[in-house]
């Protein structure tokens, strides 16, 4: 656990990077806690860092950090956002205007808005790591770790976990994209994203939906209770896996839940109570959800299938029940990714290198 010191502040430069090494392969996650709010990611190995990311917040109190992995690494922002200005150290910067930073290794540029950043263009000269975040509702706040426009995906299936809604936001990265959309039987819509970093929020509610487009796209869900408890996931992209997976439920929750999108029969051990695993296989994805309630937490789960190869996306979903104006409910929601966002998705790799540091309070949860 890390304590406040880590915290990156203000809508300015710092030296709050911290890097983790090893000689073995590991998972990182990072969980951020608050008394009104939780968020979580699974942190992207060093190699699978880029050049060009496209930022997703949500629709208010927007932030984004980005973190120096190499020395003299010069990085421009393209800003795109939902105010008319905002401050970065104690200049104003308009809608389309750059930022432009040279980062060296441990530097954390975050920058702050009371809108969104949506559609913001980071380009660097070395690759670079960058968190998003928001502050959505007051208090409650989301975290997840961006991945590079290289390892964006052209497919993608959205579900959300057991009781929530959520919604859905397209992104792309290329002039004249399109992404045809369906989330019933017979029923297909389409949106078009004219520009490089042009997006579309879809109210998705609690439909399971297949997105294909002919540029890749960057999916993020939003998923919430009708009245919060927001947590932000990147969708991973379904990409064939070769392997097993593993992935881990955080302690700092108090009820989880696995939702996996494959086309495999999976296992999943340990396994739950028979009562606490649906598989459905709706006609119009072409590819089986499997949701696993009552996850045991600070538990590592372990996914494989007969398979040797197999295609698979999906997530943790945890809350956490406590007071919240003065009634015992659920009080804060996170969720990550079961897999990293990578152009080649390997689970055998050699995971060496990560770089992991702190949109607002972090914790280094548990390193495997
Ligand atoms: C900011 O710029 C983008 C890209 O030009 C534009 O689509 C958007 O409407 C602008 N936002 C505001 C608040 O003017
Ligand atoms: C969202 O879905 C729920 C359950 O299917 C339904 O009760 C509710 O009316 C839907 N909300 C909207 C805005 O469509
Ligand atoms: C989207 O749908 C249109 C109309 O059915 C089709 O022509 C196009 O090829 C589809 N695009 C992709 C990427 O599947
Ligand atoms: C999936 O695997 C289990 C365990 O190996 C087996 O009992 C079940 O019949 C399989 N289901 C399908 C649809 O292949
Ligand atoms: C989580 O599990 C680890 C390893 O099994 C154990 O050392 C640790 O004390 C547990 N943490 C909590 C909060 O239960």
């Amino acid at each position: 656990m890390f304590n406040a010191e880590v915290e990156v502040l203000g809508s300015a430069l710092s030296i709050k990077g911290i890097k983790v090494t090893s000689d073995q392969q590991l998972l990182v996650y990072g969980i951020s806690y608050f008394v009104y709010g939780l968020g979580g990611f699974l942190s992207l190995p060093v190699y699978n860092q880029g050049y060009i990311y496209y930022v997703v917040t949500a629709d208010i109190r927007g932030e984004f950090l980005v973190i120096g992995v190499y020395p003299n690494t010069c990085v421009n922002i393209m800003l795109r956002i939902t105010k008319s200005h905002i401050n970065y150290n104690n200049i104003r910067y308009a809608n389309g205007s750059t930022i432009t930073e040279i980062l060296n290794e441990y530097h954390t540029m975050q920058i702050y808005s009371g809108g969104d950043f949506t559609g913001s263009e980071i380009r660097s000269s070395k690759p670079v790591s960058v968190f998003s975040g928001s502050r959505k509702y007051k208090s409650d706040f989301l975290v997840d770790q961006l991945p590079p426009i290289k390892s964006w995906g052209k497919k993608y299936i959205t579900v959300p976990p057991h009781g929530f809604q959520y919604d859905c936001k397209v992104m792309s990265g290329f002039p004249n994209t399109v992404v045809n959309y369906t989330c019933a039987a017979n029923t297909e819509e389409y949106i078009e994203l004219r520009e490089a970093g042009s997006f579309q929020t879809l109210d998705f509610n609690t439909s399971k939906c297949l997105l294909i487009s002919n540029e890749p796209i960057l999916i993020t869900i939003i998923v919430s209770l009708m009245d919060g408890e927001p947590a932000m996931i990147t969708m991973p992209p379904l990409k064939e896996v070769v392997g097993e997976l593993m992935v881990y439920v955080s302690d700092m929750v108090t009820a989880a839940q696995l939702v996996l999108v494959t086309n495999a029969n999976i296992t999943v051990d340990p396994t739950g109570p028979p009562s606490s695993t649906h598989i459905d296989c709706p006609e119009h994805l072409k590819f089986c959800i499997m949701n696993m309630e009552n996850l045991i937490c600070n538990q590592t789960y372990s996914i494989s299938s007969e398979k040797e190869r197999f295609a698979i996306s999906g997530y943790v979903h945890g809350t956490r029940y406590g007071v919240k104006n003065g009634t015992p409910r659920i009080n804060a929601a996170l969720g990550y990714p079961i897999v990293h966002h990578a152009s080649q998705v390997s689970i055998l790799l050699n995971f060496v290198n990560y770089q992991i540091f702190s949109p607002r309070r972090y914790i280094a949860n548990r390193i495997y």
